[in-house]
């Protein structure tokens, strides 16, 4: 394993992976470092604040290379600061000394303000900020717009991707939320983007998220920004709508990956106009934001509410790494369309893992239900790991499998 110049050991990925071809940084960490060094830009210290940072490289390699003042990792992934702990402790350094912000508080450099997904005014900006380009333009307009308030023009604020993840949209972003922006050349394959406050500019009045619909079931959505399928309905989740299970009253079901919650909420809301509510569901993802959005999308359709109405037990939302955190024999119904994108960078782990946990978690009798493009073959994992698994439905390019937990 390589080491990320100037952060001095080893990153390692959180959690491991088979694919040993993977590391734990890129091109653009590695860029942004050298120019945060080569730049002097580490001179000054304060507080400094890094976006979307993946396993720690940023955040270890401020601390690493001498910053005077306080480091917060802003992210939307639980697994993202599990990683960054678990590689400072392999550094040597205590975990709790950068300061881990779910992408739901506001980034204000002050104490946290419990449930700001709202900018808050906050006394001291930010000396330095680094922000990696996360996944969708969506999430990356939210941390601006949220980002700006706390910003002064003696802050410096410094973007990085990998070239192709750096469009003319990204930089029209940084443009309208913060200023004028150029970028530099490319450097293996990655990219800095260099914005300049205005303090001119209008702010941005109606921030588009979290964003409120009503899906075609009926069913209302509020969407935080970068979650899956944002604004409309994923065919793969389509297709298991159309063939979710109908457990007898009382059963306790996990919505695992949950998103915006349309699985968990359209089988709790089946269950209640069949006249068998169900025990309790449980909404869980890694992204804080599709935590924060089937918690508030659960509240939003009528008679559910935040005290779990809908449900005869309780309804319960958590952020976590599959269902690592869940306890064991607590379900009779797991339902899970497993995220897929990562495929090609990851392989399967993420699945292998939910998979591993949901039959842990489930009782005797229990029940996973999947859904998941054929060609991605899981009906051999489940097989693996339950010793059965039945396609409930198939088309041309779905499938929904469900595999019971027989002892
Ligand atoms: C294909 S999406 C499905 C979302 C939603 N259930 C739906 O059908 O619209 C997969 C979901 O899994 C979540 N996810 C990815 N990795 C995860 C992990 N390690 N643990 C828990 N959830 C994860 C993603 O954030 C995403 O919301």
């Amino acid at each position: 394993m390589a080491c990320l110049p100037g952060v001095g050991f080893d990153l390692a990925l959180h959690p491991p992976t088979s694919n040993r071809s993977l590391r734990a940084w890129d091109a653009a960490d590695e860029y942004l470092l050298r120019h945060c060094i080569e730049d002097s830009l580490l001179s000054s210290g304060g507080p400094a604040l890094v976006v979307n940072d993946e396993h720690g490289a940023l955040a270890l390699g401020l601390v690493r290379n001498g910053w005077a003042g306080s480091v917060t990792s802003w992210n939307d992934s639980w697994l993202a600061h599990q990683s960054l702990a678990a590689n400072a402790s392999r550094g040597g350094l205590d975990p709790t000394s950068i300061r881990a912000l779910a992408s739901t508080a506001a980034p204000a450099s002050g104490p946290e303000h419990a449930g700001a997904h709202e900018a808050q005014a906050s006394s001291t900006s930010w000396a330095l900020v680094l922000i990696k380009v996360p996944k969708t333009l969506a999430l990356l307009e939210d941390q601006l717009v949220r980002l700006r308030p706390h910003l002064s023009t003696s802050s410096t604020v410094v973007g990085a991707g990998m070239v192709k993840h750096v469009h003319r949209s990204t930089l029209g972003l940084f443009e309208r939320c913060l200023g004028p922006t150029t970028t530099s050349l490319a450097r293996k394959k990655a990219r800095l983007i260099h914005p300049m406050l205005d303090i001119e500019l209008e702010p941005m009045v109606d921030p588009p998220h979290p964003s409120d619909r009503i899906e075609e079931n009926g069913v209302r959505l509020v969407e935080f920004a970068g979650i899956f399928a944002q604004g409309r309905l994923d065919v793969g989740t389509r297709f298991l709508l159309d063939h979710l299970p109908r457990p007898t009253g009382g059963a306790d079901v996990v919505d695992l990956g949950c998103g915006n919650g349309i699985l968990g909420i359209t089988l709790a809301r089946n269950a209640l106009a069949d006249g068998r509510p169900l025990g309790s569901v449980h909404f869980t993802d890694v992204s804080h934001h599709a935590v924060a959005s089937a918690r508030a999308s659960w509240a939003r359709n009528e008679g559910f509410g935040s005290e779990g109405t809908a449900v005869a037990g309780a309804v319960a939302f958590s952020v976590a790494d599959g269902l690592v955190e869940t306890a064991s024999d607590s379900a009779d119904l797991i339902l899970n369309n497993p995220p897929f994108h990562e495929q090609q960078r990851l392989g399967d782990d993420t699945v292998w893992r939910m998979f591993t946990h949901a039959h842990r978690v489930l009782r005797t009798n229990g029940r996973l239900r999947v859904v998941a493009n054929r060609h991605l073959g899981h009906h051999v994992k489940l097989r693996k790991i339950f010793g059965q698994c039945a396609v409930v439905a198939s088309n041309n390019k779905f499938v929904v499998l469900e595999a019971v937990r027989s002892e």
